[in-house]
């Protein structure tokens, strides 16, 4: 029952975290948009706001941005910041259920760095509050009077911290920590300056004041550096699922790549919805980064295959069934004997010649192309048992 219950809370928490993240996302990108297309009206003072017209669900919508007071402002504000927080918070939540409660399987990689459980966490947390603290000060720093050479730190930054990740925990986990970090980032942005800076210019308003237009100006920065970076951390997200950016030892280079593919595709909307054209390179320098990407994952299988071609190809499947039922059944069976596990974890059922053949694909993917299987190498499988897997699948 336990396994059940742990399976279930780890299903809920992520539903409420992709829910919280769409509802963030979605609003970020609705008020980029709206930003972007508000045009000048008679009643706002040039550069001071604007006015959009918008059409949705059979209705007219009239939305205005004012820099300065309005005339009269409502006693009641909609605030957006909720959905920010729940986000981070349902994914911290899922970060200790599944990668810091179950360090072994998820996160601690004695191949790369044989550390106990709760050096890990501490590791993990520190580096995330660190990560909000650098990117901070950078953002307050001479360096940040240019937005292009601030943005090329912060992602130099970025990338130097996902190799530092790799150096310390297994694959998924170090790929894991840079989402989780740059989420830490955007939320750190909303809840301790874009929220903050809002209060100062909504008290000045209210007060009949010219608010000073450095909050403003703080604000808009950090919410556009969020809008650039939410592709990227949805990537980041879903990465924990694909062997072949986890398992890569060239992780940390696909994540400069997928930060400039991200950036560049939000980059294309930005400048469209502000009416400045549409700039199609953005599009192909993000194909181009996503090739490289799959180029880049692919090099490791390519040494592999080499040093298969050299082993002596062994075409005996009791073999094969044998390196399975030792190093993999315990887990992917109808019955797992692993603790913890009340079903065969994803479904993959591996227990008879059958189900192995059903599956070929699949442990090609995640226990010859990559050592994504057995998680860590729980079971110790030997480079000789991968390379009898590989001559079989060859021989196929
Ligand atoms: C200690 C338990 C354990 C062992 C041993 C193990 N696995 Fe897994 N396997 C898992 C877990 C947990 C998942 C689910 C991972 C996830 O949530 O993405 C999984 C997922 C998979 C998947 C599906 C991956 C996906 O994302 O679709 C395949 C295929 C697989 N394992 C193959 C193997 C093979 C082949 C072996 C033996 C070489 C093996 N596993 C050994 C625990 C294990």
């Amino acid at each position: 029952m336990d396994a059940v219950l742990n399976e279930w809370a780890s299903l809920l928490v992520r539903w409420v975290h992709v829910i919280a993240g769409i509802a963030w996302i979605g609003s970020s990108f609705y008020f980029m948009h709206l930003d972007a297309a508000l045009r000048e009206t008679p009643d706002i003072p040039k550069g001071k706001g604007g006015e959009a017209w918008e059409v949705h669900g059979g209705g007219f919508y009239q939305v205005r941005k004012f820099l300065i007071a309005p005339a009269a402002l409502p006693a009641e504000l909609i605030w957006h910041k909720w959905q920010a927080y729940s986000t981070w918070i349902s994914g911290f939540f899922l970060l200790v259920w599944i990668y810091y409660a179950n360090a072994d399987l998820y996160l601690i990689d004695p191949a790369v760095r044989d550390i106990g459980p709760g050096a890990a966490a501490a590791i993990g947390i520190g580096a995330l509050g660190l990560g909000w603290i650098v990117y901070d000060r950078l953002c307050h720093s001479p360096l940040a009077r240019n937005e292009v050479h601030l943005s090329a730190v912060v992602f130099a930054f970025i990338v130097a911290a996902a190799w530092l990740f790799q150096q310390v925990f297994s694959g998924r986990g170090a790929l894991m920590h840079v989402g989780a970090l740059m989420a830490t980032i955007m939320t750190g942005n909303v809840f301790l300056n874009i929220i903050p800076n809002q209060k100062k210019v909504v008290a000045a308003l209210i007060a009949g004041k010219e608010p000073d237009p450095e909050f403003g100006r703080q604000a808009k920065a950090r919410s556009r550096h969020n809008n650039y970076l939410t592709l990227p951390v949805l990537f980041l997200m879903m990465s924990g699922h694909y062997p072949l950016t986890f398992a890569s030892p060239y992780a940390w280079v696909m994540v400069g790549f997928v930060l400039v593919a991200g950036a560049s595709v939000r980059h294309f909307y930005n400048e469209r919805h502000a009416g400045r054209g549409d700039k199609w390179w953005s599009w192909g320098l993000a194909a181009a980064c996503v090739a490289a990407a799959v180029l880049l994952s692919a090099l490791p299988a390519r040494f592999q295959r080499d040093a298969d071609s050299a082993a002596t190809p062994v075409h005996v499947p009791e073999a094969v069934a044998e390196i399975i039922t030792g190093r993999c059944a315990m887990c992917h069976a109808a019955e797992p004997a692993w603790l913890g596990f009340a079903t065969a974890p994803k479904g993959v059922v591996l227990d008879s010649p059958r189900t192995i053949a059903q599956q070929a694909d699949a442990i090609r993917v995640h226990a010859v192309l990559t050592n994504a299987m057995p998680p860590n190498n729980v079971t110790s499988m030997t480079v000789e048992e991968r390379r009898s897997l590989a001559a079989w699948l060859q021989s196929r």
